[in-house]
């Protein structure tokens, strides 16, 4: 085993570590943090079902983003479609047989790249040249940006001009399973985009990209619009009010 494998195999396990315990971590407090009021933003759903139909535009088509902001819009949905399609094209690293859904879309799922990197590089662009946005940029709005920009344009790099052995990449991925180490390609792209790729594992449970799970926890928009059927009572007030 060389060097090289042994320290990514390292990174990986450590990176999912984080990844998986960090976000559980942040998932528990989320679930447990208080919601003491009912605020759905209004016209907002009256039943269950409908808040879960109202949660689907939110989840799929970023509704209330498409109604504050149009370019935002554009450029975010572009961004995560293609981050969606280019998720699946991946899966075929981490799955033995690759199922049909996965085989199907492979040929989507690389030029997603490209939409994945004009939204990211669109994004970047308003928070330089929308003044309002500039002001309220922070080093790690940038930082997140170019990190997946990178992680972007090294794998489409190596998708179309310098090719790396993808068997040997999945070998060492599913090798990574069962703790049997394989030998990764020691392709300098190939192990920038993976160093990148475990960087935004790690960091990911502390940033602002928690708005994916924090999405479904947020009330304005997983509340059910019905006060005047039933009276709305934080846990913690039920306890007060019992005699
Ligand atoms: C451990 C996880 C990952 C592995 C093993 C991996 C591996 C690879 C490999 C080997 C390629 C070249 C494919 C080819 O030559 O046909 C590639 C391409 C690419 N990767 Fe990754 N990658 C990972 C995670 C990611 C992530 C998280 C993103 C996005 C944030 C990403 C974005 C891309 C893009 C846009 C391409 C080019 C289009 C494509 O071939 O799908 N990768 N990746």
């Amino acid at each position: 085993m060389s060097f090289l494998t042994g320290l990514f195999a390292f990174l990986f396990y450590f990176a999912a570590l984080v990844l998986v315990v960090g976000l559980a971590l942040k998932v528990i407090q989320y679930a447990r943090t208080p919601a003491p009021l009912k605020i759905p933003t209004t016209p907002a759903p009256t039943t269950q079902s409908g808040v879960v139909f109202r949660m689907a535009r939110e989840v799929v088509l970023f509704e209330s983003l498409f109604r504050g902001n149009k370019w935002t819009w554009i450029f975010g949905w572009v961004f995560h479609f293609g981050l969606f399609l280019v998720t699946l094209r991946h899966l075929r690293y981490f799955l033995d047989p690759v199922p049909l859904p996965i085989q199907l879309i492979q040929p989507f799922g690389i030029y997603a790249g490209f939409a994945m990197v004009a939204g990211l590089a669109g994004l970047w662009a308003r928070r330089v040249l929308v003044d309002r946005v500039r002001y309220i940029s922070a080093p790690s709005d940038y930082l997140i940006l170019g990190l997946l920009i990178l992680i972007g344009l090294s794998g489409l790099t190596m998708s179309f001009l310098v090719h790396t052995d993808v068997v040997s990449v999945k070998s060492f991925f599913l090798g990574l399973y069962a703790f049997n180490l394989q030998p990764l390609p020691g392709d300098p792209l190939l192990l920038l985009h993976l160093l990148l790729v475990a960087g935004l594992m790690i960091i990911f449970p502390y940033s602002k990209l928690l708005h994916a799970p924090g999405l479904f926890f947020s009330p304005t928009r997983n509340q059910v619009d019905n006060p005047r059927e039933r009276r709305h009572i934080a846990p913690w007030a039920k306890r007060l009010e019992q005699p």
